[in-house]
């Protein structure tokens, strides 16, 4: 059985004071849980999150990274970096960075490749815009970004590499894809994955679907066979909407 990973997406959102308060709201709310409860919060808030989150099942994650580890590079930090305060996830190629901050496919395999380095553990976002879904090509454009973000990874790195699917149109519009699209889509980059290394680390891949996840549809969402928990945005900004969501089973 592979675990459910829910993970939240703050963006840029929340002060430091504002997270730890989110985050000592959350604690006692998640603490049974067993599925892997994440926050990716701005660079500003990780150590404070990181320090609140001490000795809790609560994992800290960034929301981006340089794929270098150091150098004349203004304004970036590196995965080695976010490794020494003690950031164990990191969020890459998210839609919003490849829309607005030109990331590539070629740019999110080599964060990835960086992340592994480093021991981070990274979240990958793939997705298709609604027009590639009205042509019918959602399923091909998603799966060869898969293909591309996956270049050169050992099966070792491919099995552990998180996927969040998010449709573009889904992301913050209140528009969720249906549990049925969304499982079919999970199940098309499983095949993809089982493709590329095989079976064995196809079936233990984690894929969360992302895109308007809330505490009223997470539960018909990762029920599905192919959903291995989500990447949440607005819904996660909210501790005990948050705290549904994540225990979506109750
Ligand atoms: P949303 O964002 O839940 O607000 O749609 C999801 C995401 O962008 O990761």
């Amino acid at each position: 059985m592979r675990k459910k990973v829910i993970a939240g997406n703050w963006k840029m959102n929340m002060l430091p004071d504002a997270a730890i308060r989110f985050i000592d709201e959350l604690i006692p709310l998640v603490k049974n849980t067993e599925n892997e409860v994440v926050l990716c919060v701005p660079y500003t808030d990780l150590f404070y999150s990181l320090l609140a989150a001490q000795n809790t099942n609560i994992k800290i994650g960034a929301q981006n990274m340089h794929w270098e580890e150091n150098g004349a590079y203004t304004g970036e930090v590196s995965g080695r970096m976010l490794k020494s305060i003690g950031v164990e996830y990191v969020i890459i190629g998210h839609s919003e960075r490849r829309q607005y901050f030109a990331e590539t496919d070629e740019t999110v395999n080599k964060k990835i490749k960086s992340a592994f380095k480093y021991g981070l553990k990274p979240i990958v976002c793939v997705g298709e815009t609604l027009a590639q879904r009205e042509e019918g090509k959602a399923i091909e454009i998603v799966t060869n970004q898969i293909e591309k973000a996956l270049e050169g990874l050992t099966e070792n790195q491919a099995e552990n590499t998180i996927i969040a699917y998010e449709p573009i149109w889904a992301i913050g519009t209140g528009k969720t894809a249906t549990k049925e699209d969304a499982n079919e889509m999970t199940k098309a980059i499983r095949e993809k994955i089982s493709y590329l290394y095989g079976q064995m680390v196809a079936n233990r891949v984690i894929i969360q679907y992302g895109g308007s996840v809330k505490s009223s549809n997470a539960k018909e969402l990762f029920s599905m066979s192919d959903i291995d928990g989500g990447l949440v945005g607005g819904a996660s900004l909210d501790a005990t909407e948050f705290a549904k969501i994540v225990n979506y089973e109750n």
